[in-house]
């Protein structure tokens, strides 16, 4: 099992190590110490421990109380534990009352004891987030795009997509996360200075009210969060930042949807275990082909396989055919979406969703389609088509 991560909260430095002492190194790695201070706070958040100890010997005093009852909101998932060496039933009420999970006596108390009950608490928490997650899941639908050679058209059927799903009333958060060459905010004309990295880096810590200050609300009706302007900040989004900010988002969103770099980095791996569905976005030629087969064994390795949903994009006739695609993998292609270079190159220029710029062309109508298959999938329900109306043409003939 992977050691807890535990933060020791203290102002009696004597007390820290006496505390220490009682925490074992098997099922434990100790994150750090600090006090009841502001800086402390700030450790805390940006530290992400899984259990904060707090150690007091003597009377719990309220500004306690309030620093825990702080640190909870801004340091979401963290649990906390109290360390005290008179324990009264008001004290574990008042406890319980603020968000503290347990509270352990310090004297007369062996490391094994100590350390199993702290590891409880955190199981018990854990389980009960997964529960929590997994109802939270059947509302929301994180949906990665993928694919591991560049140039396949991830973004634009990220962007296509994510702006259908809005057109069709969805609450739809778009989430950047090629950390290093992400292009969503140009595609889209965003001009923003806010990206994943501020976010990461907040004080505030990953909160709903965060994510929502640094995310732009854009005129398709969904949300965006960019990635960083310029790729040497990449480095400060962690896979534990991309996995906290997916299970922050979860309730207040229909739809994630996630555009992925062409390469299989920490982060790629933790967003794709993150998300209900992978869709693998291809081109109908050889190299694409070799490319699709490496990616689908390597996200088979990470017991990803079920959720992959493969996509042909950019599809000329002539070239390698769908059967072939769908010969090798044994399965059905989820979507074809046509080559429409035209459309895609101006839709660019314009800084529009393809969707939205030509909404009557054919790798539209192929977006169109794979929204509303993500939707009827979802929900149970078809979506249903506007209808074509043909301009009247000014003179009879
Ligand atoms: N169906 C299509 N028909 C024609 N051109 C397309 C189509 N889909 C995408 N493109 C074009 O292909 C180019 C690459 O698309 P895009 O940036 O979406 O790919 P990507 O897979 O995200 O690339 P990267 O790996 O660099 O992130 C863009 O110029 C885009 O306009
Ligand atoms: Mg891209």
């Amino acid at each position: 099992m992977e050691r807890i991560n535990l933060l020791i909260l203290s102002d009696d430095l004597d007390l820290r190590i006496e505390i220490k002492n009682l925490v074992n190194d098997e099922d434990f790695a100790i994150s750090g110490y600090s006090g009841f201070s502001p800086e402390g706070k700030t450790k805390i958040v940006n530290k992400f421990p899984e259990v904060v100890l707090c150690a007091i010997r003597g009377d719990v005093p309220e500004s306690v109380f309030a620093f825990v009852q702080d640190l909870l909101t801004a340091a979401r998932g963290t649990i906390v534990v109290l360390a005290n060496d008179s324990i009264s039933v008001e004290l574990v009420n008042k406890a319980a009352q603020y968000g503290i999970r347990k509270v352990l006596p310090i004297d007369g108390i062996g490391c094994d004891e100590f350390s199993s009950q702290i590891a409880t608490v955190y199981k018990l928490e854990q389980q009960r987030v997964l529960d929590t997650n997994e109802g939270k899941k059947v509302r929301c639908k994180a949906l990665g795009f993928f694919g591991g050679k560049g140039g396949t058209g991830k973004t634009t059927l990220a962007i296509g997509v994510a702006a259908q799903l809005a057109k069709a009333g969805k609450r739809v958060m778009l989430l950047d996360l090629d950390l290093q060459f992400g292009d969503v905010a140009m595609a889209l004309d965003i001009d923003t200075k806010n990206s994943i990295v501020d976010l990461v880096q907040d004080r505030g810590g990953i909160t709903i009210e965060n994510i929502n200050g640094f995310a732009v609300e854009h005129s398709t009706g969904m949300s965006v969060l960019c990635a960083p302007k310029s790729s040497e900040f990449a480095e400060f989004v962690t896979a534990a930042h991309v996995e906290r900010i997916i299970d922050i988002m979860r309730p207040y969103y229909e739809y994630i949807i996630i555009d992925l770099p062409a390469s299989f980095s920490d982060t790629t791996i933790t967003a794709c275990e993150n998300c209900e569905e992978i869709f693998l976005i291809y081109n109908n030629e050889i190299l694409s082909l070799r490319n699709a087969r490496v990616c689908y064994s390597i996200l088979e390795q990470l017991h990803q396989r079920e959720k992959i949903r493969f996509v042909l994009n950019k599809f000329e006739k002539g070239l390698v055919k769908t059967e072939d695609f769908e010969e090798m993998f044994q399965t059905k292609m989820f979507a074809t979406v046509p080559a429409d270079y035209a459309a895609a190159l101006s839709s660019i220029n314009r800084g529009l969703a393809v969707t939205v710029a030509h909404p009557k062309s054919a790798i539209s109508k192929g977006i169109s389609d794979i929204a509303d298959k993500i939707i009827e999938a979802h929900t149970g329900v078809v979506p249903i088509k506007e209808k074509e109306t043909k301009r009247k043409p000014f003179f009879k003939k």
